[in-house]
């Protein structure tokens, strides 16, 4: 029967997957419940780090460059065993993890690449702050190891479901999958999330702008124009916006996505390191870009649509300018030099 997808409140993410009403394809559902089940155990070390000796650092660098937190390598492992054990995923490709992970036993037609970033936002867990895990989903299309590149260097709009859980105050789970967004908060007491938050839709102009205010002097003219009107009072266009910047990627979002307005990881002037930002496409802008624009809102470089970007490199940057569509659009002319 299709009536509508199980989106009352109060119904468990298993309940909504598993539902035939609920418009997912095949073994999508599934892998869903998957991640959700695994992020209920990163949502448990997060929150006993501190009593569990895993705060502070593995002393090794990634292919970024950066600091490896203990909870990024746990999680990262917890993760991959868990998509393994679906069957469903072929390839993974993780901020952890310098080359993507083929799994031959699960490449099967119809088979999935996952992409992750197992805590985004790493940099607040020693500070006891709000830090996340982000994923998307595709197809693979071909099934040997020698296709796997060429399935995980897709264009955004090629995914099928992008989520993340957010482990704040409460642990969520926002989830995309081609028709709505809905977010879920864990109960515990029923050791399941529960839909609080269906069919999100982020208002069309918001009233807070999340950047890194710090980097103003390394910024493009355009980027900071932006921020200079924002931050410029007029009563008639509800300016000043006010400054909102968690430093973790999964809450900014997650508050942008809830009451609107900006988020932005631009690019720095110059050829240097940052020349197009800190933010990686395939696990952490695409998957946050697909969802935003489900939710009604809109994504881009500043010059092209994120989600129509063809990936050059697993660990790709962008630049991202991401939100409620009217303050999107008006960060855009800034950088098409229409303002
Ligand atoms: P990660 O911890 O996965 O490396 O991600 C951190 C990212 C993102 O979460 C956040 O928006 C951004 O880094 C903050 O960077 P700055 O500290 O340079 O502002
Ligand atoms: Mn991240
Ligand atoms: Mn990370």
């Amino acid at each position: 029967m299709m009536g509508d997808p199980m989106i009352s409140k109060g119904i468990t993410l298993t309940r909504h997957l598993l539902d035939d009403r609920t418009p997912i394809e095949g073994d999508l559902g599934a892998l869903l419940i998957k991640i959700g089940t695994v992020s209920k155990l990163i949502s448990r070390e997060v929150n006993r780090a501190a009593l569990h000796g895993k705060l502070g650092y593995t002393g090794e660098i990634n292919v970024q460059g950066e600091q490896i937190a203990q909870l990024d390598l746990w999680s990262n492992d917890v993760l991959v065993d868990a998509l393994k054990e679906t069957g469903l995923v072929c390839t993974m490709v993780s901020e952890e993890m310098e080359a993507p992970l083929h799994v031959d036993r699960n490449c099967l037609p119809g088979s999935y690449v996952v992409c992750f970033d197992p805590v985004d936002g790493s940099s607040n867990i020693d500070i006891n702050g709000t830090v996340g895990t982000i994923f998307s989903v595709r197809h693979r299309r071909g099934h040997g190891r020698e296709h796997m590149a060429a399935d995980i260097l897709r264009k955004g709009t090629e995914q099928v479901a992008a989520g993340y859980v957010m482990y704040g105050p409460s642990t969520m789970f926002v989830y995309a999958a081609g028709h709505a967004v809905h977010g879920f908060t864990w109960d515990h007491t029923l050791d399941d999330y529960v839909l609080t938050h269906p069919d999100i839709r982020i208002p069309r102009q918001g009233k807070t702008y999340s950047v890194n205010h710090g980097n103003y002097h390394r910024w493009s003219e355009p980027t900071r124009r932006v921020v200079d009107y924002l931050s410029t009072p007029d009563k008639a266009t509800g300016r000043p916006y006010s400054l909102r910047y968690v430093g973790s990627m999964v809450a900014d979002l997650h508050r942008t996505l809830l009451e609107g307005g900006l988020f932005m990881y631009p690019g720095e002037a110059g050829e240097g390191k940052n020349a197009k930002g800190k933010l990686r496409l395939l696990y952490e802008v695409a998957p946050m870009a697909y969802i935003v624009e489900q939710a009604g809102g809109r994504a881009s470089t500043g010059d092209e649509r994120i989600l129509d970007i063809e990936p050059s490199e697993y660990h790709q940057r962008v630049p991202i300018i991401i939100g409620s569509p009217d303050d999107v659009i008006l960060a855009e002319e800034f950088y098409q030099g229409k303002r």
